[in-house]
């Protein structure tokens, strides 16, 4: 079985891509059990950071643990394994495929019985409201219960920590808050930590319970919700 994992963290993380600093001494905690928002500009590093934490990015310099574990460097697939899984900003489903079957193809890599994996795979789909759709092709579905299921396959390995690029981009208001009602049931009924990037700043400060702000590389502000959305710093770069 798959060790539970209470923290994932970094620890003075920087990213160079040629002239530009994409991270500048990064640190970021989030503990199983909570929403993390991770805010601010386009371009401020919220797609590096997680990069670095899922192992797509190994960082210039600086430190990702996990626990106490140092994985700075590990590839993806052993990040994965160890318990930090993710989506892709506007990373589509395989469309050729159906429901049921990309979320078994995740299932199966955490769950070698077959009849466990396809149980998994009902429970989750049966969790999004998608049971009924199990068997059309991921092409067919409306864009926002695309993204559903992806947060469905990505929880399909039973990781400790989800890590979500942006999963209401491109959705509808009334997909958007259904989101965000499956996200905020995450954590007590998978028991993970999560990572939320999102744009739509009154989502994130409902749906989180801390909010990490980045702007150009370096974090502005770290806090709850309220306090974060109060900050002067923050309101500026990014609140406007
Ligand atoms: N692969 C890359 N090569 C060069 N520059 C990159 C690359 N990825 C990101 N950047 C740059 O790094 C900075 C942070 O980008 P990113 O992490 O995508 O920001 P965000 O997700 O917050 O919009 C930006 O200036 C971006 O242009
Ligand atoms: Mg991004």
């Amino acid at each position: 079985m798959k060790m539970i994992h209470e923290r994932l963290s970094t620890r003075a993380v920087h990213v160079d891509f040629g002239g530009v600093t994409a991270l500048a001494g990064i640190n970021l905690t989030v503990n199983r059990g909570e929403i993390l928002g991770l805010i601010g500009p386009n371009g401020a590093g919220k797609t590096t950071l997680v990069n670095v934490l899922t192992g797509y990015q190994r960082p210039d310099a600086g430190f990702v643990f996990l626990d106490e574990k140092d994985i700075t460097g590990a590839i993806p697939h052993k990040v994965s394994r160890l318990g930090v899984s993710r989506t892709f900003q506007a990373v589509r489903l395989f469309q050729g495929l159906s429901v049921r079957e990309n979320v078994l193809a995740a299932a199966v890599t955490h769950l070698s019985n077959r009849n466990e994996a396809e149980a998994r795979v009902r429970d989750l789909l049966n969790w999004i409201g998608s049971a009924s759709v199990a068997s059309r092709k991921s092409a067919e579905l409306p864009y926002g219960q695309e993204r559903l299921v992806g947060i469905a396959r990505a929880l399909a390995t039973a990781p400790s920590f989800l890590l979500l690029d942006e999963p209401a981009a491109g959705t509808n208001a009334a997909e958007a808050i259904e989101l965000s009602r499956i996200i905020r049931e995450i954590p007590t009924k998978f028991g993970c930590g999560i990572i939320l990037i999102e744009h739509n700043v009154p989502m994130v400060l409902g749906t989180c319970d801390r909010v990490h702000v980045l702007d150009a590389g370096r974090t502005i502000a770290v806090g709850l919700p309220a306090e974060v959305a109060a900050n002067a710093e923050v309101r500026r770069a990014y609140l406007g």
